[in-house]
């Protein structure tokens, strides 16, 4: 594995910056039409990142789909409420607690360095304590009006650079951020 530690998001939003609709849906995520399934970069980013740390909502969001468990690498379920993982998730998932250095530290400390995080609150309690090394946000054209926030308040101003920006399907822009430390 990688020993450079980096903690990375890959995350679509609407152009009002919100992850979930205000009834927490995501269809609209699916709403340009993409008849060749392009990926947008999902699988190249997801074949470079070792373990995935994830809030409570999006863990239970991702249960309820009624597809097959769609990751292949360790997921770690941060949440102040849930008492365990459901059974039918105890291989793929694991509850962690903590402080998030606290967390990144035990997680890097099993070897998983490349760390992919997910989840509006999640992402945002990361960028608060600046534990954010680079960004890559997928802009769907929807002004959702409402609904979970990717971006929250942080203390001071995080100062990212632009790597790379690329469009999709002629309707969707993606830019790769990587902070400037
Ligand atoms: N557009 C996209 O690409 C995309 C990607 C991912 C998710 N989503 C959607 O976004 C919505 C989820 O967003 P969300 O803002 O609710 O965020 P989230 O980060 O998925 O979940 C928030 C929950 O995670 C737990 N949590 C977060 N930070 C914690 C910490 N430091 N310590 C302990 N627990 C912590 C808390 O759980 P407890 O309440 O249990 O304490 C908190 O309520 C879902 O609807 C999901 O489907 C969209």
């Amino acid at each position: 594995m990688e020993s450079t530690k980096k903690n990375s998001v890959f995350i679509a939003t609407s152009i009002d910056g919100y992850i979930a609709d205000k009834n927490g849906g995501i269809d609209w995520l699916h709403s340009i039409p993409n008849p060749n399934n392009d990926d947008m970069g999902y699988v190249e980013f997801a074949s470079n990142i070792d373990a995935i740390i994830m809030g409570r909502t999006t863990f239970e969001k991702v249960c309820s789909f009624d597809v097959d468990w769609p990751y292949d690498k360790p997921v770690f379920v941060l949440s102040n409420t849930l008492v365990e993982i459901p059974e039918s998730h105890r291989e793929k998932a694991f509850l962690i607690k903590g402080t998030l250095s606290e967390i990144i530290a035990q997680i890097n400390g099993k070897g998983y360095n490349r760390l992919y995080i997910d989840g509006g609150t999640t992402i945002g309690n990361f960028l608060k304590a600046d534990l954010i090394d680079e960004m890559t946000i997928t802009i769907i054209p929807i002004v959702l009006g409402g609904g979970s926030p990717l971006f929250s308040e942080v203390p001071n101003e995080l100062k990212f650079e632009l790597v790379k920006t690329k469009t999709y399907l002629n309707e969707i822009t993606q830019s790769h951020y990587k902070r400037k430390r």
